[in-house]
Formats: C-alpha cells, structure tokens, sequence
C-alpha cells in the first residue's frame, strides 16, 4: 500500500532527463569562484549520500555531515573522484558539535548557500496510537524534529549570509495528513515527526519571507535504504532527486511547499 503512493511520486523520467539540464544551469561554466556551498545532514549513506553525489554534479563545494567521523570520512572519500567534498561531523543531537560545525563552515566559507536536512530515522517500536513504545516515538521525534530544528538554528546565519540560501527539509508522504487519513499507515512516531518538519518548513519559510532564502519540503519516494531494510522500491539516486532540484531552485522557484518528483503534496 505505501509503495503505491510512492510510486506515484517517482517519476523516475525526471531523474533521466530533467535533472541533468537543471544540474547544468546550476552552475554552467563550472567557474571555481562561484561554487555554492552546501551541507547536507546524514549525508554518509542512502539518499543522503546521493544528494551529496548529486549537488557534486551541479558543481557545488558539498560538505558531507556525519555523526561518525569513520563512516564521513569514508563515504567522502568514495565520492572525492565526482568534485570537491570534505566531511564535516554533524551529530543531531549534539548542540556542541552542531555549534562547532557551523563555527568551521564560518572560518572556512562565510557563508552556505545550500543546508539539506536529510538525517532521520525510524524507530522500533514505533507503531500504530494504540500500540506505539512511547520512548520510540520520543526519540523519532528528538531526531527528526527537535534534532533538526536545531541544525536549522545552529546553520541558518550562515545561510543569511550567502546570496540566495536553500533549505530542504527530507520528509515524507508518511507526514501528510492528507495522505496518512487515507491509508491503513501506522508508524505515529515517524509520521509525527514528518508532520512537524512540514510545519517547520512553512514557518520557516514565512519568517523569511522577506529574504531571497527558500525553504521547502522534499518528499523522496519509498526508497531501499537501511532505514526500511532495503525493501523501498526506488534506488537511493531516485530518492535523492527532488532534494536535489529544490537545492537548486532558481530565484522564481517556490517556498513553504511539499513536493515529491511527481508535484505537489498536500499538507
Ligand atoms: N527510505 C525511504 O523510503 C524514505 C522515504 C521518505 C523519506 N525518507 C527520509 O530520507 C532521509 C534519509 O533516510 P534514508 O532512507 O537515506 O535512511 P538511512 O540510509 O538510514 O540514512 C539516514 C542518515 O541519517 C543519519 N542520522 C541518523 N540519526 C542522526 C543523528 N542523530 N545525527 C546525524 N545524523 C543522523 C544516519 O547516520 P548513521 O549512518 O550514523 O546512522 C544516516 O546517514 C530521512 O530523513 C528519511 O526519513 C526516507
């Protein structure tokens, strides 16, 4: 039943045709001096680890965060032949590291012009109201939400500072409550979570309302990651692609949306 959902918003010919042409005019001439700079969260495996692969692509400077400093270090150095990556530790629920990290990037850059939230997780336990482990709901949501807020905060003067800032929030059709309503879903915990990104994703959106920054909501597909076992149906390179073109939004593009490669998704 999810995977039906899922598949609608796979259009897997986007990944095939229109993503390269974006990824061209993200940064046509190739021109050192004007690398963007990106982040994205979670970023040693699975659609993270894609995302990097992909901004790489568009010519960007991607900082590759991880909470393990073996498992960065090693997923950069397997994407090191496709552009200019460095690992960055990046611990959700570290506030210390979080500030630290993004003490770096000011020494370094001065700026980000990209901040992808991907890191997440799923909890076991986790379940339908009237069954869910209570702690595992707790925790989705301190890693999702909470975890991500925090990211937001510790980044967002940095992406102030850049000429036109992204954020992309990693969600899912499992937060849509116009979806979930419709489904026999039972993963509260996640679904919570999601929902809430979602919310954060508007009221960022509308805080900076008056900036060139964009702030939007990718929602990748049922993809085979470690997060579901590897059952998704989408590959991770799929996964990645709405994220990708939303870090890329050029200055006509929208804010404060939820979309999956298909479109649109509802609230
Ligand atoms: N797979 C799907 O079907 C699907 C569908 C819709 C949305 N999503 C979303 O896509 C995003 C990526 O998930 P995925 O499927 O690629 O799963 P994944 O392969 O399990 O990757 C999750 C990533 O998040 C990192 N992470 C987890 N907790 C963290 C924390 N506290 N601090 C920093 N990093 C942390 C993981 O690091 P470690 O390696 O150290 O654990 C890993 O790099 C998630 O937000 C997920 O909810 C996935």
């Amino acid at each position: 039943m999810i995977g039906e959902v899922y598949r609608l918003a796979a259009a897997r010919t986007f990944v095939a045709y229109q993503l390269p042409s974006l990824l061209q005019e993200a940064n046509p001439t190739g021109n050192m001096a004007n690398k963007k700079i990106a982040l994205v969260t979670g970023g040693n495996k699975g659609i993270g680890f894609e995302i990097v692969r992909g901004l790489l692509q568009a010519g960007c400077r991607v900082y590759l965060g991880a909470r393990e400093a073996a498992k960065g270090q090693q997923a950069a150095a397997d994407l090191a032949a496709e552009g200019d990556v460095r690992f960055l530790e990046v611990d959700l629920g570290n506030q210390a590291a979080l500030a630290a990290a993004a003490a770096h990037l000011q020494r370094e850059e001065g700026r980000l012009d990209i901040l992808v939230n991907n890191a997440g997780i799923n909890a076991p336990g986790d379940g339908s109201p009237a069954t869910a482990d209570v702690r595992s709901v707790e925790q989705v949501l301190q890693t999702n939400f909470l975890g991500t807020l925090a990211a937001t905060q510790a980044f967002l003067p940095l992406v102030k500072q850049a000429a036109a800032g992204r954020i992309v929030n990693v969600s899912s059709p499992l937060g849509s409550l116009t979806i979930v309503g419709q489904h026999d879903w039972a993963l509260l915990g996640y679904s919570a979570s999601k929902a809430a990104l979602n919310m954060l994703t508007v009221q960022l959106a509308y805080e900076l309302r008056d900036t060139a920054i964009k702030v939007n909501s990718a929602n990748p597909g049922y993809t085979a990651t470690d997060l579901n076992g590897f059952a998704g149906t989408d590959t991770p390179a799929q996964g990645a692609a709405e994220a990708i073109r939303l870090a890329l939004l050029p200055a006509d593009g929208p804010t404060g949306t939820s979309s999956s490669t298909a479109g649109l998704l509802p609230w």
